[in-house]
């Protein structure tokens, strides 16, 4: 019995390492993998203090085990008394200077660190964007291009671009783990960070403030894309014509659906600056929409036909009449065909 009892304890353990442990590896998804400037900085500091509290655990186990061992009472010494040593100036002074040093350690870098990473001066002839928080979705405007787009941020690979960000509703938090810390998001005031990646790639992100029940579902993406493949980018959208997109007869039956419903007073498409839903230009091009699904036609449908099963709290459902199955295939056929640019995540995750 007892042995079944230990080796459950075992496997429970060994399991629940192996699950923390997978979750701290996952590429472009790990503080622990860093591919961004901010990021590396974080991640020196966590490996400083890591090895700096591994130190002080090691000689504090140390230092435990020998007196346990070395001053156990022994036989024939029960009414020994040891040496007394309080108010040692030998012994204050030591465990009194060496925790100040090891704090100054980690401080100095620390407070160096938080004073670079916040340092936004120079970003006048670099690539502003504003990031908006809303519950469960990002809206990104790339402030000199005129650009507005939701969910996935385009950014060439190797610049530092300054986002400023704020919220339309509650706090939430903007986090790419692998590119930079966390910064909240807030009503009112702006918070400005700096980003930038090393390599080229998707890195994932993910809300960091429990902001509703859809909290969990708030991610988004950062593609990464070389400079000409930005430029590229940045040109197809700045160029996308709704009215000229190229539509077969379901989707364009599709359009005259989502419009009939009012789904424009919500969601955009093109630049303008709506936001109360995610601006759908370049929707088709995306690879996860409602924070978390493939873009299939059936995810599509029975999101747009019940999205409250799909993200709960979110702010859409209920506003438009219930669509039947060929409306909403029809609708889901017009998103899908949503196409502005040949530069996708998909393209940037193939390399
Ligand atoms: Cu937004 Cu959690």
């Amino acid at each position: 019995m007892r042995s079944t009892n230990v080796r459950l304890k075992a496997i429970f353990l060994v399991t629940t390492l192996a699950l923390i442990l997978s979750g701290c590896g996952k590429e472009n998804l790990s503080a622990l993998i860093p591919k961004g400037y901010s990021a590396d900085s974080s991640y020196y500091l966590i490996v400083l203090t890591t090895v700096v509290m591994t130190f002080v655990f090691l000689a504090v186990m140390t230092i435990y085990t020998v007196v346990l061992i070395r001053f156990r009472r022994k036989k024939g010494q029960e009414d020994y008394i040891p040496k007394q040593v309080e108010g040692s100036k030998t012994l204050e002074t030591i465990w009194t200077v060496i925790p100040i040093t090891l704090v100054i350690i980690m401080a100095v870098p620390t407070v160096m660190a938080e004073f670079d990473l916040a340092d936004t001066t120079g970003r006048d002839d670099k690539i502003n964007i504003e990031v908006t928080g809303h519950q469960y979705w990002w809206h990104f405007n790339y402030v000199d291009e005129d650009i507005q787009t939701s969910q996935d941020l385009y950014i060439p690979v190797g610049e530092t671009v300054y986002l400023d960000l704020i919220t339309e509703d509650v706090l939430h938090s903007f986090w790419v783990p692998a590119l930079a810390g966390k910064i909240d998001v807030n009503p009112e005031n702006v918070n400005t960070m700096k980003l930038d990646a090393e390599e080229e790639g998707i890195y994932y992100g993910k809300c960091a403030e429990l902001c509703g029940p859809s909290h969990a579902l708030m991610d988004f993406k950062v593609v990464v894309v070389s400079p000409e493949a930005y430029d590229e980018w940045v040109n197809d959208m700045k160029n996308f014509e709704p009215e000229e997109q190229e539509l077969d007869t379901v989707a364009q039956e599709g359009k005259d659906l989502f419009e009939e419903n009012n789904c424009m007073s919500c969601h955009a498409i093109g630049s303008s600056e709506t936001q109360i839903g995610p601006n759908l230009t370049g929707f088709g091009d995306r690879t996860t929409f409602a924070g978390i699904l493939e873009p299939t036609k059936e995810n599509l449908i029975e999101w747009i036909q019940d999205p409250e099963s799909i993200k709960p709290g979110n702010k859409m459902t209920d506003t438009y009449p219930e669509l039947s199955d060929d409306e909403a295939d029809k609708i889901a056929e017009y998103l899908m065909q949503l196409k502005v640019s040949d530069v996708t995540p998909e393209t940037v995750s193939d390399e």
